[in-house]
């Protein structure tokens, strides 16, 4: 089994690296950012919860997004591995996620960290926000918001993982594929 953290800040490429990585090893792939999208589409009780911090670039509660994770597991039969995509997002998220991967004989392998910089990020989500639909998108105070609060809630994760000699850093602003290839190298020492 195979277990990532793909980590990194908004519009790092995790979500374009997830897709080329699920494709080339057969893992699940695990947005929980994608999911609350689609609990909210839905209106259940979670997407509820999370909404207004989504669209304002704030974290949604840490309760939402492990329950999110949780019914993901759960649901997976035999899987060969997931890759988790901006989950955990907080140390309380990732002791939580230590707990379930725990209670199913499972283990996080590695946290593989996208380096970009910021005004990378910022020309990369206001290309996007053209054609995303995404409401956190839209305006440069949220995407603000959003690298802050990567910075001040999220960044301490890649401190726990890297504590468990799991951080597998990588330069985060070549092409796509340059990119891809770097990923591949540190997964298949992991994979072997
Ligand atoms: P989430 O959906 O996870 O968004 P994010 O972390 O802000 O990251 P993005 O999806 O914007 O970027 P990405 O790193 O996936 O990059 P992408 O591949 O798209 O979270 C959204 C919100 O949900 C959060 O703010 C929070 O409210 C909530 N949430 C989610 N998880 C949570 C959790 N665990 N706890 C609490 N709340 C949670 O690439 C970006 C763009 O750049 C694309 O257009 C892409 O085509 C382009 N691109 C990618 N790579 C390259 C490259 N190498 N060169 C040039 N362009 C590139
Ligand atoms: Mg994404």
């Amino acid at each position: 089994m195979l277990n990532i953290v793909l980590f990194g800040p908004p519009g790092a490429g995790k979500g374009t690296q997830s897709q080329k990585i699920i494709k080339k090893y057969g893992l699940i792939h695990l947005s929980t950012g994608q999911l609350m999208r689609e609990h909210i589409a839905k209106n259940t009780d979670l997407g509820k919860q999370a909404q207004e911090d989504i669209d304002n670039g704030k974290l949604a509660p840490d309760n939402v997004a492990i329950s999110i994770v949780k019914e993901q597991l759960d649901k997976a039969r035999n899987p060969k591995g997931f890759i988790f995509d901006g989950f955990p997002r907080t140390v309380n998220q990732a002791i939580a996620l230590d707990k379930l991967l725990k209670s199913k004989g499972w283990d996080i392998d590695a946290l593989i960290m996208l380096e970009v910089d910021r005004e990378e990020l910022i020309n990369r989500i206001t290309r996007r926000s053209k054609t995303s639909g995404r409401v956190d998108d839209q305006d440069l105070e949220k995407i603000f918001t959003r690298i802050q609060v990567y910075k001040d809630q999220t960044l301490p994760v890649a401190n726990y993982y890297k504590e468990q000699g799991k951080y597998e850093p990588i330069e985060g602003s070549n092409s796509i594929e340059g990119i891809f290839e770097k990923i591949c190298s540190i997964l298949d020492r992991y994979a072997s």
